[in-house]
């Protein structure tokens, strides 16, 4: 199957767009029919595969960058450009399949240092977490231990569960000196008594976890009372639909993990019993994240990627 690279999404914007985007329009419809063109000739066995990568790599990035822009000028919302990168980034070598096993195949190339999410969270999540020395912290989803590792070496007994084996070997080869107890298990059921840590967090995790409430209320069973937690997922405005599936790929590894949108409201109301003070964040993708992919960022930069939240059980 040929991957559909539409701009469709836009152009139905006409009414909107300002005067003179026409041209750009054309062209990028130009360029989305030249690599359609390469996709099929790829396909069909008439173009080497190295140079369909670097057309991938480049041209692709590159379109994504002008639908984005282009998208800008005529009042796309964020989360139709959304669609379209993600679009762009799946094809039909994008393997669907279950979270644990994605993530087990994603840990071999997982950066947890230089994409648009971490740049978005900043130094917010730590922030929210204030006074962390001696404190016990519970990290649910702790993936290759990006807040975990922080969170030791500033002091804290620091648990970590999740559900992949590959991400959780990456987390403890980092992890040597710090002393962490990590486990494999799932948010869903944690290996843990009722009100035993400070601090529980988990960041960028329940996105992937289909009954988020049940996650929600885990995660405050096992907070003693008075202590709180601290969540991050992608911004439900980033996104328009309920369930999408996220493609990660660096060569010939492609995987697509599902993960869902909750929106303020569902949080909300899944949060009405048993906590108070609870706080959202809307965090935007800095300017300096630009020079982690120039090209294709652009089009996000100064947009709600990260939705952060806090708050403390009763
Ligand atoms: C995008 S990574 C984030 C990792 C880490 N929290 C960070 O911010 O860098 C998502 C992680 O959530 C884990 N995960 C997904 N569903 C889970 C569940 N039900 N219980 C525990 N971990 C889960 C995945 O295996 C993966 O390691």
């Amino acid at each position: 199957m040929i991957p559909m690279v539409t701009i469709e999404e836009i152009q139905k914007h006409k009414h909107s767009r300002p005067r003179g985007i026409k041209k750009d329009f054309e062209s990028l419809r130009k360029k989305v029919r030249d690599i359609s063109k390469a996709i099929k000739k790829y396909h069909e066995g008439k173009l080497k595969k190295s140079g369909f990568q670097e057309l991938m790599r480049w041209d692709l990035a590159r379109v994504v960058s002008s639908a984005a822009s282009l998208a800008n000028s005529s009042k796309v919302r964020i989360t139709e450009q959304f669609d379209i990168w993600q679009h762009l980034k799946g094809d039909e070598a994008v393997k669907k399949m279950g979270t644990a096993k994605g993530y087990d195949i994603i840990s071999k190339m997982y950066s947890d240092h230089s994409n648009l999410v971490v740049a978005a969270e900043g130094r917010k999540i730590i922030e929210l977490i204030g006074k962390i020395k001696g404190k016990k912290i519970l990290d649910a989803g702790c993936g290759s231990g990006r807040y975990s590792i922080q969170l030791a070496k500033k002091g804290a007994e620091v648990h970590g569960i999740d559900i992949s084996k590959g991400m959780l070997k990456v987390a403890r080869k980092r992890s040597r000196r710090w002393g962490i107890k990590y486990q494999i298990a799932s948010m869903l059921r944690i290996p843990y008594g009722n009100d035993v840590f400070d601090v529980v967090i988990s960041n960028l995790a329940i996105d992937h976890v289909k009954n988020y409430k049940r996650a929600l209320s885990e995660m405050l069973r096992v907070c003693k009372p008075k202590g709180f937690i601290v969540i991050s997922t992608m911004h439900p405005e980033l996104i328009s639909k309920k369930k999408l599936v996220v493609p990660f790929g660096k060569g010939k590894i492609k995987v697509g993990v599902v993960s869902y949108r909750r929106t303020k409201k569902e949080f909300t109301a899944a949060l009405k019993n048993g906590v108070r003070n609870l706080k959202f964040y809307d965090l935007m993708v800095p300017k300096s994240a630009e020079k982690f992919n120039p090209v294709v960022y652009r089009g996000f930069i100064g947009k709600p990627f990260v939705l952060a939240m806090r708050f403390v059980k009763k």
